[in-house]
């Protein structure tokens, strides 16, 4: 009989769905019966999943300010005791150095409270989609290598095999205390300084996709409330790129940032920055 895998990811700028959509494809591969469920339209729309029917549990986020996403902790707040059901945890980030190895923390300690066994936690590195600005060359390579560890890594959790970081406790420290600071008070005042230019052709888009209902139309002008994720899917996804921040605008990465058009964007291209350098042996080894 088949083993059965629910995946729930959720993906501000579609990083972790394209890797959640290689994890699927690869355990379709395996013959497992996998199912994928978007985190945000399990809350955004109440929906009841029923967790007992799984045989173990994928969990895919981004690494948001050295942790997990406000919503995806929201979600793992309200997930039901399990009967030591078995979880795999992979996040997208902008690199994988050690000041992200505590980037699952928080969900983990919840999850083993509800009797959830996380034994496997694994960062994919995929670009990077604010403050700094990869090569459109090496965040294809980047994809590319996630393919290859995406394989690996569902070898890993169908033998059941232990991967887990051993984050220090001043590392752990330090890290829940500027995740808890970027949600409850960066992103706020982050989203409350966004404002839509006179670019804005009033499509609706970036009011129809915030996850986190922050976007309004009052006195037909695009307006934004204290809400915000900061997942930044607002002012990429943008077709006119009209919404802008007033005070923060180092966050935005200049050209904007759609993995969808890179990755299709097929060129040999290699490279040859010193970004390239810093994860030639990522790059080059799937087991990292
Ligand atoms: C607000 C914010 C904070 C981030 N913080 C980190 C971080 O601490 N470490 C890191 O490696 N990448 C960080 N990143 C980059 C994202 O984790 C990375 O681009 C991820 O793959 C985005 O996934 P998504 O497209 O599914 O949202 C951050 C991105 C955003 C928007």
């Amino acid at each position: 009989m088949s083993i059965k895998i629910g995946i729930f990811y959720f993906s501000g700028t579609s990083n972790t769905q394209l890797v959640t959509g290689l994890i699927e494809e690869e355990l379709i591969k395996q013959s497992v019966d996998v199912k994928i469920y978007n985190i945000e339209k399990i809350i955004n729309t109440q929906q009841v999943v029923d967790m007992t029917q799984y045989d173990m549990i994928g969990i895919g986020h981004p690494i948001y300010g050295f942790g997990p996403p406000e919503m995806v902790e929201k979600w793992v707040k309200h997930l039901p005791t399990s009967q030591s059901q078995k979880v795999f945890i992979y996040k997208t980030a902008a690199d994988n150095i050690s000041i992200n190895h505590n980037a699952s923390g928080k969900i983990i300690k919840k999850l083993k409270k509800k009797n959830y066994h996380v034994f496997y936690d694994r960062i994919i590195c995929m670009g990077s989609n604010w403050l700094t600005e990869y090569t459109h060359a090496l965040v294809r390579q980047l994809y590319d290598a996630a393919g290859s560890k995406v394989v690996h890594m569902c070898q890993d959790i169908l033998e059941r095999k232990n991967r887990l970081y051993h984050p220090s406790l001043s590392l752990r420290l330090l890290t829940n205390f500027l995740n808890t600071c970027e949600d409850r008070f960066l992103a706020r005042i982050f989203g409350k300084t966004l404002r839509a230019t006179d670019a804005c052709i009033h499509c609706g888009k970036c009011v129809k996709h915030c996850p986190s209902k922050n976007i309004h139309v009052k006195d037909g002008k695009i307006k934004f409330k204290w809400k915000c994720y900061l997942c930044m899917r607002c002012i990429y996804q943008c077709p006119t790129r009209a919404i802008t921040s007033n005070i923060f605008k180092v966050f935005i990465v200049k050209k904007g940032y759609d993995i969808r058009k890179i990755v299709a964007n097929r060129t040999n291209q290699k490279d040859n920055t010193k970004f390239a350098e810093h994860f030639k042996s990522y790059l080059e080894d799937p087991t990292l």
